[in-house]
Parts: C-alpha cells; sequence; structure tokens
C-alpha cells in the first residue's frame, strides 16, 4: 500500500509515520532528506538549507528528481509519502513516476489543525540531532533531558521551528500545498482526519480507514 500523508506543518506527519514505520512501511520524508543532507553539508544540503530557513519550499525539479531516485531504485516498496508532493507541480511528477513504474497511489491522508494549534506544536518541538525522533516539551520529552530515548544523539531545536519562519510555512502551505487537497479530491483519494487527536487515537483511526479502503478495493476487484 502506498500513500501520501499531508497537511500544515506541525500537523503531525512525522509523528503518525513513526507509528506507521511498526508496519513495514517505507517512510519517505523529504524534510527528514534534507536535514541529512544538510547535516553532511553536501552541495544538496547548502541549497537546500538556503530554502528551508526561511521557510519556502526547495525547488521542485529538486525535490521531484530525489523522489524518483528513490522509486525508480525500489520500485516494489510500500511507501508512506510525508511532505511530499507539496505543490501541483510535484503531484503530478508523483504521479506520472509511479504511472511509470506501475505502482499506484491508495489513499492521501489529510491531517486537519487549525493555525493556534501548529504555532503551539511547533514552539515546542524538540527533534533527536541524529535519527529524526520527535520530542514535545509539553508532553513528549525524552527520558534523559536533550538525549534522544532511540539513539541517544543530541536533541534539539530545529532551525526551521522560529515564529518567523513557522508563520512563513504556514504561508507557503496556504498557497502551495493547500491547493493538493482539491486536486486530490478529484482523483478520488482523500481521506480527511482530525489531526488535534492524540497521535495514537489518529494512528488507529486513520488505519481503519486504510483497512475499509483496502477491502472496499479488493470488492471491487
Ligand atoms: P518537513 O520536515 O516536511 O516540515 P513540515 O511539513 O513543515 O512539517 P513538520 O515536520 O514541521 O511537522 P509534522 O507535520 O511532521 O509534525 P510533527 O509530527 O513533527 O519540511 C521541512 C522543510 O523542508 C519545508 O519547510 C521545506 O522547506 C522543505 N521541504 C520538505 N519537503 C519538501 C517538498 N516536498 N518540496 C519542497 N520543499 C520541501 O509534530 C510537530 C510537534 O507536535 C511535535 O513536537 C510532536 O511531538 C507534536 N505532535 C504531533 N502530533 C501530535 C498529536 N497528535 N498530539 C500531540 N502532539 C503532537
Amino acid at each position: 500500500m502506498n500513500f501520501v500523508i499531508l497537511g500544515k506543518p506541525g500537523a503531525g506527519k512525522g509523528s503518525i509515520c513513526e507509528e506507521f514505520k511498526k508496519n513495514n512501511l517505507i517512510h519517505l520524508s523529504t524534510g527528514d532528506i534534507f536535514r541529512r543532507e544538510i547535516a553532511s553539508q553536501s552541495e544538496l544540503g547548502l541549497l537546500a538549507n538556503s530554502y528551508i530557513r526561511k521557510g519556502n519550499l526547495v525547488p521542485d525539479e529538486v525535490t521531484n528528481d530525489i523522489i524518483k531516485k528513490i522509486l525508480v531504485e525500489n520500485p516494489n516498496k510500500d511507501y508512506i509519502f510525508d511532505g511530499y508532493p507539496r505543490t501541483i507541480n510535484q503531484a503530478q511528477a508523483l504521479k506520472k513516476n509511479m504511472d511509470d513504474l506501475g505502482i499506484e497511489l491508495d489513499a492521501v491522508i489529510n491531517l486537519i489543525v487549525d493555525d493556534d494549534l501548529v504555532i503551539e506544536r511547533l514552539s515546542s518541538r524538540r527533534v533527536c540531532k541524529e535519527c529524526g525522533a520527535i520530542y514535545n516539551t509539553r508532553n513528549h520529552n525524552p527520558k534523559v533531558e536533550g538525549v534522544c530515548d532511540k539513539c541517544g544523539g543530541e536533541v534539539i531545536t530545529r532551525a526551521d521551528d522560529k515564529i518567523e519562519a513557522i508563520k512563513e510555512r504556514l504561508n507557503v502551505y496556504n498557497n502551495q500545498t493547500a491547493p493538493l487537497i482539491d486536486y486530490y479530491i478529484k482523483e478520488g483519494l482523500i481521506m480527511n482526519v482530525d489531526g488535534s487527536l492524540d497521535t495514537i487515537d489518529l494512528y488507529q483511526v486513520v488505519m481503519k480507514n486504510l483497512n475499509e479502503r483496502k477491502s472496499l478495493s479488493s470488492s471491487n476487484l
């Protein structure tokens, strides 16, 4: 099964994907890919950082090429696309690349949250510098302060979680990513879910919806 997790910054895309990874799905997060490149100070990382730190999107051509390469190298896996696509151009590129490889997109899960919750969550988010594990000073701290429970890496605040960058990311979402909701409604793939639910409850609701969709599509065969 292949699906996209769509939602505002801070909607909880990365957090729910940590639950999905337990089902052997491959978590493909363009944000994580760029952060790894930034950490290794690669050419791509330097380019990506010039956009990300201001809250802007990395150009479509760059992002589309990364995803295409991964899909071409591993076409027979089950993917969760987190943070990709983020523009109509990216959605069209994903469709073409998947069609060319005979892969089907099964659903687009749209996590709905309001802007106040986004700001509250992102200004209290902390992440592991090494493995990307997600924490929050309000309700999910690592057992030892500043140390990741999963890998022992350093837990830090993301550079784009400053209030100015959060506001710009919300603008970018409204202008460039929100139109994807209509795009995927027309494709018959959207599944709206309340992103303010607790992560475990949210995961159960999404799994139930995905399983219903799966059994519906097999009964249609
Ligand atoms: P990316 O890393 O994808 O950032 P984002 O979309 O802004 O989303 P976030 O990672 O900030 O939030 P999230 O929804 O994953 O929330 P999380 O689970 O962490 O991208 C970063 C940047 O890279 C972009 O701005 C762009 O520049 C670039 N980029 C990436 N993809 C690109 C693309 N396709 N094209 C071009 N550029 C691209 O949760 C947030 C906090 O809330 C956490 O602290 C968490 O603990 C807490 N929380 C989450 N869910 C819950 C819950 N249900 N209940 C309580 N707390 C919760």
